[in-house]
């Protein structure tokens, strides 16, 4: 039996304008999806929504993988059980992380000798087929753990401030919200892309200031952030209300995390606050979660 585990992600800055070319920073955090394999009869999944064989409708991260990992091995039957702490469809890269995590564990089993750079391109490649769009960062992240720079895809300093999501519980669709912001900047391109391209300044400067671990400026930067992804139409009532109570209530900032609509916002936070930022979360109507930063991408957690 073989356990491969991988986390979630948060956006530092700079979703919606990377979709562009534009740069952002992601972050990896301890919130993972464990994927247990071993060989069986027939192919079983097993997670919180159900047990199934192939199954698009209920397991179609996990059957994809399972069929494209038909050209490098031949899987006859395998049962696979999922167990995850990260909230499903809210923007932390859960459909990222049971993808790669999936890969890693039948790569193991099977032995099929993938390297991390092909898991991570292979997951993109599985959740564009899914999706129908999505940007590479989410499954790069989740394989490789880390802070990183898109589109360099290069690492970062560990972030050692403490990060507290805040969950409106509200279902958003990336597809949906990314084409939004498409038809609104095919509308006023003189205004939206400036705006995108200052969404980019801002992961740019925040290079230097999450290598100086300058959390207090960084937090500044989330907030102007979050005001022009709001500008961008991609806030709500409920995702602003949680970021003024973390901001309220003593973060360094806080801001939207990945497509808005609904989901999740997240705030950088110093030790001494966290229990205050989480009890405004919760007190606004969002659940919160407390949570660091990891290094830790795709783990083989037992063999
Ligand atoms: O909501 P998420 O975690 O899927 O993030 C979406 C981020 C976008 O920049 C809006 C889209 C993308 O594919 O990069």
């Amino acid at each position: 039996m073989i356990t491969c585990s991988a986390p979630g992600k948060i956006y530092l800055f700079g979703e919606h304008a990377v979709v562009y070319g534009e740069s952002a920073i992601c972050c990896a955090v301890d919130l993972r999806t464990r994927v247990q394999v071993e060989i069986d009869d027939t192919i079983n999944i097993e997670s919180v929504l159900g047990k199934t064989g192939i199954d698009s409708e209920i397991h179609p991260y996990v059957s994809a993988v399972i069929e494209r990992m038909g050209e490098f091995t031949s899987i006859k039957g395998v049962s696979i059980k999922i167990d995850s702490d990260i909230p499903v469809g809210s923007g932390i890269g859960s459909s990222a992380a049971v993808t790669v995590a999936t890969i890693a564990a039948l790569n193991t089993l099977f032995n099929c000798k993938i390297t991390l750079e092909e898991i991570a391109k292979l997951g993109h490649e599985i959740e564009m087929q899914i999706q129908g769009a999505a940007s590479p960062t989410d499954t790069y992240v989740s394989t490789m753990g880390g802070v990183v720079i898109i589109p360099q895809k290069k690492k970062l300093e560990h972030i050692d401030c403490k990060i507290v999501i805040g969950n409106t519980n509200m279902l958003s669709s990336t597809k949906e919200l990314v084409a939004n912001v498409a038809k609104l900047r095919d509308s006023y391109p003189q205004i939206i892309d400036p705006v995108l391209s200052v969404i980019s300044s801002i992961s740019k400067i925040g290079e230097e200031l999450v290598t100086n671990r300058d959390y207090a400026s960084i937090g500044y930067l989330m907030n102007i952030n979050h005001g022009l992804l709001d500008s961008v139409g991609v806030s709500s009532i409920e995702l602003s209300s949680l970021v003024y109570a973390a901001r309220n209530s003593g973060a360094f900032g806080a801001k939207i995390t990945g497509a808005g609509g609904g989901g999740c916002i997240v705030a950088f936070v110093d030790r001494m606050q966290v229990d205050g930022v989480a009890y405004a979360i919760n007190a606004a109507g969002g659940s919160s979660i407390i949570t660091n930063a990891t290094e830790h991408g795709i783990m083989v957690e037992s063999n």
